[in-house]
C-alpha cells in the first residue's frame, strides 16, 4: 500500500473540531504492513492526541514495534513536521535513518530522518548510573 495514500485516507477521518487542523499519518513496518492514525481532539484541549501517536498505537495493536517509514499529511501551506512529543514517540520505535515524509494536500513534500528531527534524543542509556 502506498504510504502517502494511506496517510491521505486517514486524514479524512481526523477528529479535529477545535483546531480544524486535520492530520493523517501512516507507518510502514519492516514486514510491509501499514498502520494509519489521525489526530483526535478533545474539548479538554490538552487531552487531544496526534496522528502519529494514533498510528503508533495501531502498530502496537498489530503486534509490531519497528518503524521502517512514516508519512504525515495536513492541509497546510508547508509540510507539517511532527511535534516534539511525537518525535520522541517515533524515535522509540524507529532508528535514526528512518525517513519521515511530510506532505501538504497540494502536493508539497519534505523528507527528514528521525535523527534530523530529534538530535540528541533521550535514550535508555541516559538512565544508567
Ligand atoms: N497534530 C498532529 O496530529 N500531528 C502533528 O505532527 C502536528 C500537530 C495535531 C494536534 C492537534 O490536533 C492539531 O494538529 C493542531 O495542533
Amino acid at each position: 500500500m502506498d504510504l502517502l495514500q494511506a496517510a491521505s485516507e486517514a486524514y479524512e477521518k481526523a477528529y479535529a473540531p477545535y483546531s480544524r487542523f486535520k492530520v493523517g499519518a501512516a507507518i510502514r513496518t519492516p514486514s510491509g504492513n501499514v498502520y494509519q492514525g489521525v489526530n483526535v481532539e478533545n474539548v479538554a484541549y490538552p487531552e487531544g492526541t496526534c496522528a502519529e501517536a494514533g498510528a503508533i498505537a495501531a502498530m502496537a495493536l498489530g503486534g509490531e514495534t519497528e518503524i521502517a517509514e512514516v508519512a504525515v499529511i495536513a492541509d497546510a501551506t508547508a509540510p507539517v513536521p511532527p511535534c516534539g512529543g511525537c518525535r520522541q514517540k517515533l524515535a522509540e520505535f524507529g532508528k535514526g535513518d528512518v525517513k519521515v515524509a511530510m506532505y501538504t494536500l497540494s502536493g508539497e513534500k519534505l523528507v527528514m530522518t528521525l535523527a534530523e528531527l530529534l538530535p540528541g534524543k533521550f535514550t535508555a542509556d541516559h538512565m544508567k548510573g
